[in-house]
């Protein structure tokens, strides 16, 4: 058909859906919500899965939850399992599960079914493998491995990716995960894609994270853009899809399930925050969860930066409701996003002494904001993609940031001396 795309005319035709419909759920530019009229990969739903996402819902020591999409043709799903994964025909005999298989409604309308199953009982250093499907769909096996019994571990810690996801933030993630093969997680700070509900958005993030999503966990927190936005751009609630692809501990505020949590690794404990919504709410759950931390180091993840690393942005409500806690309880280290630079550093006090926890703001995609000049930035950088490998040990937490020619960029330790954190330069 020449001058109008049959794109071009599903669009006119839900236009006028919206129109009639009043568009109340639907209120965001409904534009930046559809796929490009060129699709360059798949993203519906089919009959086999995908979007195979590996998250931690009990224990990194112990449990590891799957979810997956499928279209409604395939409205069930099964997970497949084996610690046999030294005999070929391991498949053979592989233990079955039956997932939890939920329907949802895309924004473009598409009728998807997201699958959920959680391995529990898993063993301290064991290697396993698994697949999802349903009949004769079915993925990949794909191999993982526990952690040992060892105190130390490591992380991956990513910025924001949401531009140009697939062309340009694959690479970041993929240097990351050749470096740190061995990484027990992945964090994510928020702004994984531009807009909250563009299906061909997150098919790109799926697509660019590829095998590397399900053969870790991925513990992600939500930025502003995982929100849903009226016509004036005031945030609305957070993107519907988001507590199908992402399962976390439900031990948070219940307003915000798989929003805010914490998981205890090893010897710290990691709080997971929405800094979109209900700060003060968080802010009274935060205390609890610091006052009773029984490990020797906090971390805390949250998408919008305690202070800013560019100029005009500032986030009021986590310097208030969050930072005193953090300086209370000792918190180590801050992980955040939003601001499209790279900085870290601690907040000078009265008397000039930088003491507190250590806040980090990095970006892996290919945004890039100018870099501000501000008294608590001791490492400041623009116009760069990082990827942060994070040692973590009873003595120690070691944090190194490399752009993408391999190039150690920052590095720094954290000890603790007295119950507070201490930093040391390297
Ligand atoms: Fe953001």
């Amino acid at each position: 058909m020449r001058g109008i795309s049959i794109n071009r005319m599903y669009r006119l035709f839900f236009v006028i859906y919206l129109f009639f419909m009043g568009g109340s759920c639907y209120a965001q530019p409904h534009e930046k919500q559809l796929p490009p009229d060129r699709p360059l990969i798949r993203y519906k739903a089919g009959e086999m899965p995908d979007r195979i996402l590996m998250s931690i819902t009990d224990s990194l020591a112990q449990s590891r939850t799957i979810t997956w999409r499928t279209s409604k043709a395939t409205p069930t799903g099964t997970l497949e399992w084996s610690d046999k994964v030294k005999q070929v025909d391991f498949y053979r005999e592989a233990n079955r599960m039956d997932a939890l298989s939920e329907q949802f409604v895309t924004y473009a309308g598409d009728t998807v079914y997201y699958h959920t199953a959680t391995l529990r009982a898993l063993k301290s250093g064991q290697h396993y493998v698994y697949r999802v499907g349903e009949g004769d769909m079915w993925s990949e096996w794909i191999d993982f491995s526990m952690p040992t019994d060892e105190d130390a571990f490591q992380f991956i810690y990513m910025g924001d990716a949401q531009n140009d996801i697939r062309p340009l933030w694959s690479r970041v993630f993929r240097k990351a995960y050749a470096a740190a093969p061995a990484a027990d997680f992945v964090i994510h700070v928020g702004d994984l894609i531009n807009h909250s509900q563009n299906e061909y958005e997150w098919a790109e993030w799926f697509r660019a994270g590829d095998f590397m999503l399900a053969a870790k966990p991925q513990l992600a927190v939500r930025g502003n853009h995982e929100y849903v936005k009226d016509e004036k751009g005031v945030k609305q609630y957070s993107t519907p899809s988001w507590p199908h692809q992402f399962r976390y501990p439900p031990n948070g505020p219940s307003s915000l399930p798989n929003g805010a949590y914490f998981i205890d690794i090893k010897n710290c404990r990691f709080v997971f925050m929405d800094s979109n919504d209900a700060l003060d709410l968080q802010g009274q759950w935060l205390e609890q969860v610091l006052k009773n931390n029984t490990k020797k180091w906090a971390i805390v993840v949250c998408h919008h930066p305690v202070v800013s690393a560019t100029e005009g942005r500032i986030n009021d409500g986590v310097m208030t409701h969050w930072k005193p806690l953090f300086d209370k309880y000792n918190v180590d280290l801050v992980l955040q996003g939003h601001d499209h630079v790279y900085a870290r550093g601690r907040i000078p006090n009265s008397e000039g002494n930088r003491i507190g926890p250590t806040y980090v703001i990095s970006v892996a995609g290919r945004k890039a904001y100018a870099v501000g000049n501000h008294p608590w930035m001791e490492v400041k950088m623009g116009n760069v993609q990082t990827y942060q490998l994070v040692e973590m040990s009873d003595e120690a937490i070691v944090f190194k940031t490399y752009a993408l020619d391999g190039q150690v960029q920052d590095v720094f330790r954290i000890v603790k001396r007295d119950g507070k954190p201490v930093v040391e330069d390297n």
